[in-house]
């Protein structure tokens, strides 16, 4: 059937931040498009304020009415705004939220497909991820995931695809956080490393308690997502993961932690005196092979495939049977709302049709 024939998705955005707000945006410069036309946005809605249209609604007004005439969120409303039309119903969670993760497989085993950027669907307990599946199955419905690792890059696609063709997927390895990758790739040694967070923070590159990136934590979530879309099925305990945050750093309350930065210095300066006398290169990197999978600060030689980038690149390198000597290398911005949004939508079209 050609496309225009098709009825519209509808789709019910969550989370009106940073991606949030560049979903809308993306969806306001469609206005008239091809891609516009498969979908109608029907609902809207952040921690606080949801908004409904049956007829759809406008996206370049959303974020005002929300803020003016939404009525009080409540994650109960999603599946009576979806309702009506002969096209596909989808959710977008552009939340970091657990309240909405919790509600995916639901949605799934409803006969509704979520897209997601929110890793605690996937990258939390197998438990959860196995009901995601199952729900899938259940409600013939798709999960799209393309923006949980990567922000959008083709890294679990590819994966997949490399494994629907009948290869085992051997190890992957890879810088998979954007604030840890600016980070190294411009840490110098010679300045001290909190002056580098302090400033990767001022520009948005970390989250705004810097620990959450430095700890490894959203690196662990990230590894296991890839780990599982590679058949090793991964509990995030299992990931051995090299905090780069002292206990003593990791004790303190959120408004200590800017002062106790220079904590940070000293360990990164050893560390990075160690890389340089060996001509390495320091990487954030997560690494899956023979089954276990590790996160941790590494040297590198300066060739490696994975010591290049720029900015907050993510470069990832997999190996698998067609890959065993070489191996497939993927890199590009892993970080930012517009690529994320990207990303979101381009699994919403999927879903479309
Ligand atoms: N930023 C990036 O570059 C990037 C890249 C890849 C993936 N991600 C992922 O994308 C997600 C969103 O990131 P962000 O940077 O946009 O975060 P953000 O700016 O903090 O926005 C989060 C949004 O979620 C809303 N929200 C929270 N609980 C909700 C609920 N129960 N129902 C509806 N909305 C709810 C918040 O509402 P309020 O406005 O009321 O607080 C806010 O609008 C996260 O999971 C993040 O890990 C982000």
């Amino acid at each position: 059937m050609p496309q225009a024939q098709r009825a519209p998705a509808r789709v019910a955005l969550l989370g009106t931040g940073t991606v949030g707000r560049a979903v809308l945006e993306r969806l306001t410069a469609w206005s008239g498009s091809s891609q516009g036309g498969r979908l109608s946005l029907v609902y809207a809605a952040n921690s606080r304020h949801a908004l409904g249209g049956r007829f759809g609604l406008l996206p370049e007004g959303v974020a005002d009415l929300l803020q003016h005439e939404g009525q009080p969120s409540r994650l109960s409303a999603v599946e009576l705004a979806l309702q009506g039309g002969h096209g596909p119903r989808i959710v977008v969670d552009a939340t970091a939220s657990e309240e909405v993760a919790l509600n995916h497989a639901r949605w799934l085993s409803q006969g509704i497909h979520v897209v997601t950027a929110c890793k605690l669907g996937q990258g939390t307990s197998l438990e959860r991820w196995r009901a995601i599946h199952a729900a899938c199955a259940e409600g013939n419905t798709r999960y799209g995931d393309s923006a949980t690792v990567g922000a959008g890059l083709p890294l679990i696609r590819s994966i997949r695809e490399l494994r629907a063709g009948g290869d085992r997927i051997h190890a992957i390895a890879g810088v998979l956080s954007g604030s840890l990758a600016w980070l190294f790739n411009h840490y110098d040694g010679l300045r001290p490393f909190s002056g580098f967070v302090r400033e990767a923070r001022e520009a948005g590159y970390t989250e705004p308690d810097p620990r959450d990136d430095l700890s490894g934590e959203d690196v662990r979530r990230k590894i296991v997502i890839l780990a599982r879309a590679a058949g090793v099925e991964l509990e995030p305990g299992d990931v051995d993961v090299a905090s780069l945050v002292p206990a003593e750093l990791a004790r303190l309350a959120k408004a200590d932690v800017d002062a106790a930065l220079p904590s940070l210095d000293q360990p990164l300066r050893d560390r990075f005196a160690d890389a340089y006398k060996n001509g390495g290169k320091l990487r954030f990197i997560a690494r899956l092979e023979h089954g276990k999978a590790r996160v941790g600060l590494e040297s590198l030689p300066a060739d490696h495939p994975l010591a290049g980038g720029a900015g907050t690149d993510n470069r990832v390198a997999i190996w698998s049977d067609r890959y065993s000597r070489q191996p497939l290398v993927i890199q590009g911005p892993g970080a930012g709302a517009e690529v994320t949004a990207a990303g979101l939508l381009d699994d919403v079209l999927r879903i479309c049709g």
